[in-house]
């Protein structure tokens, strides 16, 4: 019956015509990983052969799909009734040129890669990286240390230095941060953005005195601490590392709270247009990094129209920035449309998610969760109708606690690392985010896909830069819904998209 059906749909299933199979491991009822280890590790297809004429499909869902292969063939009519959800795609429509995908290379995550042998931590690494893997094009690196730190640091601990004399890169950074974004530029065949950002000043440069609490930098060390970010930039330059962007500070908001509980620095919208306008922005631009782009904000979405009105209608602040960074922590709390109302108050000037990660309120690893990875793709679909050029995660590796965190503020990530067992567990997160990174690298561009009624099935449409079309469905729903996309240059393509399951078309 199934197979008659998807005949008259004209698909077929091909199963996973490519690489190794997922080694699913269950962690209670429906909630999934593949578990990989130093001799074995599922990977995702490393190209997509299209058949003339024809589309690939991935699947992904609750029911342990993981990027189950469909190839299919586009139909020359369509009649009303034949499917639930009727969209329309339209190449010649477009909107904002993306970025990409990436996660952070915290000290965390480097930690967890560390404490497994040689091959397991090359299979983390081509499981993001690779081109058999999610193939991540962005990697946010915190400019020393973060809470997911072992304790509080910065590049220079020594009191009143104001030369920068004492400046050094943390043992973290040669240990844990160098070598696997080396390895992960080594083993990835795209352009891979590197990405800064301070959680805190020296103790010594702030008000408070200390890395964490509310606090923030001295007037008297503005500038010093606009050099500290030249030397970062040029200590990881030696090392062939070379930065697209930074942000002026992590999180400005969260060093105004009283009693903190981690590495943070306030700054007011004006405070962090006035030191960008007289600090960052002419600083980078006599430097040697002056093609570094400056992205603002980097926190809440509720506070953007605030932070953009403030910091790019100042001229002095404004000819320095390029993007607005956001995290997505309180995006249930505003509208996705006000990332587009920023957009068209200011057009020139990117949007890109710069972090985000599931139990951030319940400091918990849920292993397997599906909803975890559906949460994701809820934010990037929403996030990206509205001129999001890209989203970046949080740690890319974390231990069976959710850390290490300094701070005691665990987290989850879309792989997980067993020390003990010399393995590691790719969460449904993990090959959510592989649904956009693999299909939607750096200068693909979001074009219009279009519905009365999409019958739940939330949706985003690209074309890559090779030309090919990419549909991204997503299904949160406990019932299968039959789609049919028309397009005029190529016919009609039916889907069934399954309940509960994520589906990446390219054509
Ligand atoms: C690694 O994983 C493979 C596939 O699940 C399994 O056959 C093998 O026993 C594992 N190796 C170790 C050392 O656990
Ligand atoms: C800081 O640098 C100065 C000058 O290079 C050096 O004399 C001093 O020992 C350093 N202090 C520390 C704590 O490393
Ligand atoms: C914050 O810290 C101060 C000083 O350490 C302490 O007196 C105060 O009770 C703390 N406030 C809260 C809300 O924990
Ligand atoms: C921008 O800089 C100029 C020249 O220093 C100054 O006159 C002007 O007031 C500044 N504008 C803002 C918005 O700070
Ligand atoms: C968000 O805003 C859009 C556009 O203004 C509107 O159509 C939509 O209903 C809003 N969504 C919610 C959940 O309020
Ligand atoms: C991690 O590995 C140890 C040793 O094999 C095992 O006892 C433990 O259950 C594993 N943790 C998980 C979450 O599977």
């Amino acid at each position: 019956m199934k197979l008659l059906t998807l005949a008259i749909l004209g698909l077929w299933i091909q199963g996973n015509a490519h690489g190794e199979e997922c080694a699913a491991r269950e962690y209670g009822a429906g909630n999934m990983v593949c578990v990989c280890n130093a001799t074995y590790c599922d990977s995702l297809p490393s190209q997509f052969n299209v058949p003339d004429g024809g589309f690939l499909a991935y699947v992904s869902s609750k029911d342990g799909r993981r990027f189950y292969n469909i190839a299919g063939t586009f139909q020359n009519t369509f009649q009303d009734g034949d499917a639930e959800a009727v969209f329309t795609v339209n190449q010649e429509i477009t909107y904002q040129e993306m970025f990409g995908f990436g996660g952070a290379m915290t000290d965390a995550s480097g930690i967890n890669i560390a404490s497994l042998s040689e091959s397991a931590q090359e299979n983390v690494l081509r499981s993001y990286f690779a081109p058999d893997g999610s193939e991540y094009n962005m990697i946010r690196v915190p400019i020393a240390g973060s809470d997911f730190s072992t304790h509080a640091y910065s590049y220079d601990d020594v009191e009143g230095d104001v030369e920068l004399n004492n400046f050094t890169l943390a043992e973290e950074d040669i240990k844990y941060k160098i070598p696997y974004i080396k390895k992960a530029i080594e083993l990835n065949s795209r352009n891979i953005l590197l990405f800064g950002a301070p959680w805190s000043a020296p103790k010594w440069m702030k008000t408070n005195s200390q890395f964490n609490g509310a606090g923030q930098l001295k007037k008297e060390y503005y500038q010093v601490w606009a050099d500290y970010f030249i030397r970062f930039f040029e200590a990881y330059a030696k090392e062939n590392l070379h930065f697209w962007a930074t942000t002026p500070q992590n999180e400005p908001i969260d060093g105004f709270i009283p009693n903190f509980s981690f590495n943070a620095m306030g700054w007011t919208n004006e405070g962090e247009a006035n030191w960008v306008a007289n600090y960052l922005g002419p600083t980078l631009e006599q430097s040697d990094y002056s093609n570094v782009n400056i992205m603002i904000m980097d926190d809440q979405r509720p506070f953007i129209t605030n932070w953009a009105d403030v910091v790019l209608t100042n001229e002095n602040a404004s000819k320095y920035v390029s993007g607005i960074a956001i995290h997505w922590y309180l995006d249930f709390l505003s509208n996705g449309s006000v990332l587009s109302t920023v957009h068209n108050n200011f057009p020139d000037v990117f949007l890109l998610y710069t972090e985000a990660c599931n139990g951030a309120t319940s400091h918990k690893v849920e292993l397997g969760s599906w909803k975890n990875g559906e949460e994701y793709a809820h934010d990037i679909i929403q996030v990206t109708n509205n001129w999001v050029t890209g989203w970046v995660d949080w740690n890319i590796a974390l231990d069976e606690q959710g850390g290490p965190n300094w701070a005691n503020n665990f987290v989850d990530a879309p792989i997980i690392v067993n020390a003990t067992a010399d393995e590691f567990y790719k969460q449904p997160m993990y090959y959510v985010l592989a649904h956009f990174s693999k299909f939607v690298p750096q200068g693909s561009q979001r074009i219009q896909l279009s519905t009365t009624d999409n019958k739940g099935i939330e949706n985003v449409a690209f074309v890559d830069p090779n030309g090919n079309t990419v549909l991204i469905f997503l299904n949160r729903n406990e019932e299968p819904v039959s789609a049919a996309v028309k397009d005029a240059n190529h016919g009609v393509l039916n889907l069934n998209i399954e309940a509960r399951s994520i589906i990446s078309v390219i054509y």
